[in-house]
């Protein structure tokens, strides 16, 4: 099928932004029962950041922002904003539109995507489709989320876990089919829809006194059983992704999981054969940023000097609704 592609999408520039404040475990220590030490070895999570004042527009318009000034692209030249995201500004008008306005891009259009902890990788196939096409040259896909926003600071289940940040990368055609975008598999299970959720605020249960008094604007999650079903779910399909494409342990450069629990990471890359020394990992620092994890250690990696042009890379995601899905891609930046 691959053969067929005239033209593969490649990431071509990419950029992030995180806030300044950082809410470290010393803090959750403060405001619920638990501890340092729980945390870091159930999560693996040392630290993670909020957006005081701003919203999820400004996240993605940061990303956005950085990843247009380092690499000289006019703003005007984008065609396409798709920016995934739980968390968007409003209901409606989508955040795309927001950060179109915000950056300049007076010839884009643009949606929003929503697949929860899977969103990035959801958009990246979207983006790379469109490029594909042949009817787009240059995609922006921004992953951004303010979980901040909608974290119950009285749960220590959850409360722990989330954190803000955007992160962008800009998707371009190229004619050398052995990089860029090669593969994805991507699933979703409505089954699981009342293992992570928000309850209230959608058309189901609508904002009213009553949805706020029985605190239904918030994230629920039973961790045990999304604990499970992200082991397996993350595990399997980046699995098959690799036999699909004839791909080993070995081959692999690194794996770019979603990062909601480090032991969920370590199930994954185990399954997969690949060393903790090739699995990106950054959610020590930043927690789970639902759909900006992907995209962060990405740029993290990228910047430090870790991702050389020609590497293959497995990028896998798992979250709410269900979703989930694994992407296999080859870095084209020099
Ligand atoms: O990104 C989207 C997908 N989301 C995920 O992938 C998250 C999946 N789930 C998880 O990462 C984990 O299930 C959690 C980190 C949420 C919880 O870890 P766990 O090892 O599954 O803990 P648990 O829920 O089994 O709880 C074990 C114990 C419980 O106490 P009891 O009932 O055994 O007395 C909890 O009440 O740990 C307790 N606990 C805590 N203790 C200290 C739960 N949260 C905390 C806490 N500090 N923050």
């Amino acid at each position: 099928m691959e053969n067929k592609k005239k033209m593969h999408a490649a990431i071509t520039a990419v950029g992030m932004f995180v806030p300044d404040k950082v809410l470290d475990n010393a803090y959750f220590e403060k405001i619920v029962d638990t501890s340092d030490e729980w945390i870091r070895t159930r999560t693996g999570i040392q630290e993670r950041r909020m957006l005081e004042n701003g919203a999820t527009s400004d996240l993605a318009t940061g990303a956005a922002k950085d990843l247009l000034t380092t690499y000289k692209i006019n703003p005007e030249e984008i065609e396409v904003i798709i920016v995934a995201t739980v968390t968007p500004d409003m209901f409606f008008p989508a955040t795309a539109c927001l950060v179109q306005d915000n950056i300049g891009a007076k010839n884009a259009w643009g949606f929003d995507m929503n697949a929860a902890c899977s969103s990035f990788l959801f958009a990246l196939q979207t983006g790379s489709g469109l490029i594909e096409s042949g009817r787009y040259k240059k995609v922006l896909v921004i992953g951004a989320d303010k979980m901040t926003s909608i974290t119950d600071y009285n749960d220590r289940n959850n409360c722990i876990l989330f954190g803000d940040a955007g992160a962008a990368v800009l998707l371009e055609p190229t004619t050398d089919l052995k990089y860029g975008f090669q593969d994805s598999l991507l699933k979703v299970d409505g089954s699981g829809r009342e293992s992570l959720y928000m309850k209230g605020g959608g058309s189901l249960n609508p904002s009213s006194h009553e949805t706020v008094d029985k605190n239904m604007h918030v994230i629920y999650q039973d961790g045990k059983v999304v604990f499970k079903a992200a082991v397996k779910g993350m595990a399997d399909i980046s699995y098959d992704l690799m036999e699909k494409n004839n791909l080993k342990g070995d081959d692999i450069a690194y794996l770019v999981p979603h990062q909601a629990n480090l032991r969920i990471i370590d199930a994954t890359a185990k399954r997969m054969g690949v060393g903790r020394e090739k699995v990106m990992i950054n959610i020590q620092k930043y927690g789970n940023t639902t759909s900006a994890t992907i995209p962060l250690c990405l740029v993290e990696y990228y910047r430090d000097g870790k991702v050389k042009k020609g590497d293959k890379l497995i990028l896998a995601a798992f979250g709410a609704g269900y979703t989930w899905g694994a992407t296999y891609l080859v870095w084209s930046m020099d």
